[in-house]
């Protein structure tokens, strides 16, 4: 029962779907005597970029680059000021507060239940496996019927595995609704991304950013890649202007240097040296496999054991009020030198917590 375009189009609200955007003024003309938005005529220009004008709006520069680098079309990308960006499109494109809900795969993300929040939709919870694994024959048997949007994150946020991909396949293929994969940290899982899978599952939607692999967190630079049925709809809802012209040739360029600016393999050859300094430790009693930056152990007194990290300006995110995760701590792979303090000083706690 592969979903198709003309059923998918009936889950975009009415009111998006009849919207008439925005029409604004460098939707088309971009060179000239430009007299039509009100516009500084002087130039200024900052970082080498003109900056008196107002950016493109439909970003065909960079969504021509992300297109080239991902083998998509253009029209089937659209980038936001971070991937949170796109979150907010696809609750305003998809999620009538009335009658809609969304489903969460937990433990993840927390920005999928905040936004659901934001928008009063109701949250189906869903709960991964205890392997972390999301299984999609249960999933079909309770998913109730008003559940609109389904949000996987694959490598997962905090648990860190890639989820299975024939699992995710299967959703796609049993369900007419939408599924989106957040694929933010798939660059350090060596997995392939579910986007070649789009033109077989229209109902595919996939996030992915700039902030982790790419190592560009602050330009705020993510997008989405989905059918050019629901790009047209993003971009009728997504503010005219989201990017400005600085962050769109950053993007660009970005995609053409060969290094990343992440620094995977480094950031790769330090997570396997951290996972093995953690496993060394007592007190540590598991250590979660990873496909993305950062790791996931168990250990006791995590309350104290990262306050006490705290205080010595080691910043680490307690984990353990998630369901499944009672006593996880994440840690997100740093340099060496900072990777190497973090050990020391985790061991040198848990001993004392030992002994005490
Ligand atoms: C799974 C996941 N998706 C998205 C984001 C946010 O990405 P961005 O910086 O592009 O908004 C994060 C940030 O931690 C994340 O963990």
């Amino acid at each position: 029962m592969t979903a198709d375009r003309q059923q998918l189009r009936r889950l975009v609200r009415p009111n998006i779907r009849n919207l008439e955007p925005y029409s604004c003024a460098r939707e088309t003309v971009q060179k000239g005597i430009l007299l039509d938005a009100n516009e500084s005529p002087y130039p200024l220009r900052r970082h080498g970029t003109l900056v008196n004008r107002y950016p493109d709006p439909y970003q065909r520069e960079l969504r021509g680059a992300l297109a080239e680098n991902l083998g998509v079309d253009p029209g089937n990308v659209l980038a936001g000021s971070g991937s949170d960006e796109t979150l907010d499109w696809i609750f305003k494109v998809f999620c009538d507060s009335r009658k809609d809900s969304v489903a969460v795969a937990h433990p993840t993300y927390g920005m999928y239940q905040v936004m659901a929040r934001i928008f009063d939709v109701p949250v189906f919870e869903f709960e991964l496996n205890q392997d972390f694994e999301f299984e999609s024959d249960r999933f079909l048997r309770v998913v109730p019927d008003n559940v609109n949007v389904l949000f996987l994150c694959s490598p997962n946020n905090p648990t860190g595995n890639l989820l299975n991909r024939d699992e995710i396949r299967n959703v796609l293929s049993n369900w007419d609704r939408i599924v989106i994969v957040d694929e933010a940290y798939l660059e350090f899982s060596g997995g392939e991304s579910m986007l070649h899978e789009l033109n077989e599952f229209p109902n595919l939607i996939v996030m992915r950013t700039f902030s982790k692999a790419f190592g560009r967190a602050g330009l705020r630079l993510g997008y989405v890649i989905a059918d050019p049925v629901f790009i047209d709809y993003f971009v009728r809802v997504k503010a005219p202007y989201n990017l400005n012209t600085m962050t769109q040739l950053e993007g660009v360029e970005a995609l053409s240097s060969p290094e990343q600016g992440g620094r995977i393999e480094q950031i790769l050859n330090e997570r396997e040296r951290v996972m093995k300094g953690l496993k060394s430790i007592p007190g540590v009693s598991a250590v979660f496999p990873s496909d993305a930056n950062f790791l996931l152990f168990r250990t006791s007194g995590t309350e104290a054991v990262c306050g006490k990290l705290l205080s010595e300006g080691i910043v680490v995110r307690n984990r353990s009020s998630l369901p499944g995760l009672k006593g996880c701590i994440r840690v997100t792979i740093g340099t060496a030198e900072e990777n190497s303090l973090f050990l020391e000083r985790l061991r040198h706690h848990l001993e004392a917590q030992n002994d005490g």
